[in-house]
């Protein structure tokens, strides 16, 4: 095969949301028959902070019937979990020992995710995140990695990781680029909008959900926070706005100044009210569709396995690559 490969993944943590949409799973489906592409549901990821085992469970599979829903093809993706392919934590362990406690140290999003209890109670797991998901990518040998603006510190290490790698032991791992849209890589909080979408948050009115009903998608951007004044324009000093304007734009795939352009001298409740109806439409055939995977799970199940079993096969080669240079 000499396509070039991609990775990514999503953690099974907690509601997909809009910013999951429109930052990663559309980009994804966007460029899949482009690439031999490994998808992975990152569960070892979503362990790095505290999960109910039973909620976990369902999620995973909810993440893979969102994934199938999309319109991911398992014909052009490798769909699968990490925690089944142990390669992933293996490479991981020998990334450990070339990564740096400094340069872990620097990671914005530990910093943040730690911030509330302070890094002293955090998890080690949570710390040496960023060296996990270079495994991830770096097993692979990964050409391409399309996520969200929020991973762009995070692939940087992953770059690192493999330069310093191939440095000290030989040319091993290809040094993989980021792929980030131009629209929709930074989705913000519907209610706070300096805060990014995050499925982590505990305010359900921050996020729509992929699999929220109609309905409750029409409230949340009914609701969701306004700037002062009237105008629906992008600037910095009206980031509410200038989130939903990005909404709309990722959704349609549309221009902002056309969008500008066509609600000139019109109030931000009819803006709200079409975008929530451009979200809905967008989603409504997703939520229907995974939800009539769920049904299934066993199927899902052994569309994971079968993931698996041909990720191992492209992972083992690689980490065995790795073991040779270091010696072991
Ligand atoms: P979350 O940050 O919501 O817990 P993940 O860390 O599992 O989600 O990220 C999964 C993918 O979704 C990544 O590619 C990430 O960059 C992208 N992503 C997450 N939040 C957003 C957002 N608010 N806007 C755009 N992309 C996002
Ligand atoms: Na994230």
């Amino acid at each position: 095969d000499e396509r070039k490969r991609v990775f990514s993944g999503i953690q099974p943590s907690g509601n997909l949301h809009l910013g999951n949409y429109l930052g990663a799973l559309k980009n994804w489906v966007a460029i899949q028959e482009d690439y031999e592409n490994y998808f992975c549901i990152v569960d070892l990821h979503a362990l790095t902070v505290p999960q109910d085992p039973k909620v976990l469970r369902e999620k995973i599979r909810e993440v893979a019937a969102i994934y199938l829903a999309v319109g991911l093809d398992p014909e052009h993706c490798t769909i699968f979990r990490q925690s089944r392919v142990s390669e992933h934590t293996e490479l991981a362990w020998l990334l450990n020992c070339i990564a740096r406690f400094g340069e872990l140290s620097r990671m914005t999003q530990f910093k943040d995710k730690s911030r509330k209890e302070g890094a002293e109670s955090a998890s080690v797991g949570l710390f040496d995140y960023p060296v996990l998901q270079a495994a991830d990518i770096l097993l692979y040998n990964a050409h391409l990695v399309p996520v969200g603006e929020d991973q762009r510190q995070h692939l940087e290490l992953t770059r690192t990781l493999a330069r310093r790698f191939n440095h000290l032991y030989g040319e091993t791992f290809v040094v993989p680029e980021i792929m980030i849209l131009e629209t929709g890589a930074r989705v913000m909080a519907l209610d706070e909008p300096e805060e990014k979408m995050s499925k982590s948050s505990p305010r359900p009115a921050s996020y729509v959900a992929i699999l929220d009903e109609p309905d409750v998608i029409r409230r949340k951007i009914r609701r969701a926070v306004t700037d002062s004044g009237t105008e629906i324009v992008a600037a910095p000093e009206k980031p509410a706005i200038t989130n939903l304007l990005q909404i709309y734009a990722a959704m349609t795939e549309r221009k902002i100044p056309d969008i500008e352009a066509e609600y000139a001298g019109r109030g931000y409740g009819d803006f709200k009210k079409d975008l929530a109806e451009i979200v809905v439409e967008g989603l409504a055939p997703v939520r229907e569709r995974a939800l009539e995977l769920l049904e299934n799970p066993a199927e899902l199940d052994e569309l994971l396995e079968s993931g698996a079993g041909r990720a191992r096969e492209a992972a083992r080669p690689n980490l065995h690559t790795a073991w040779a240079r270091m010696g072991l």
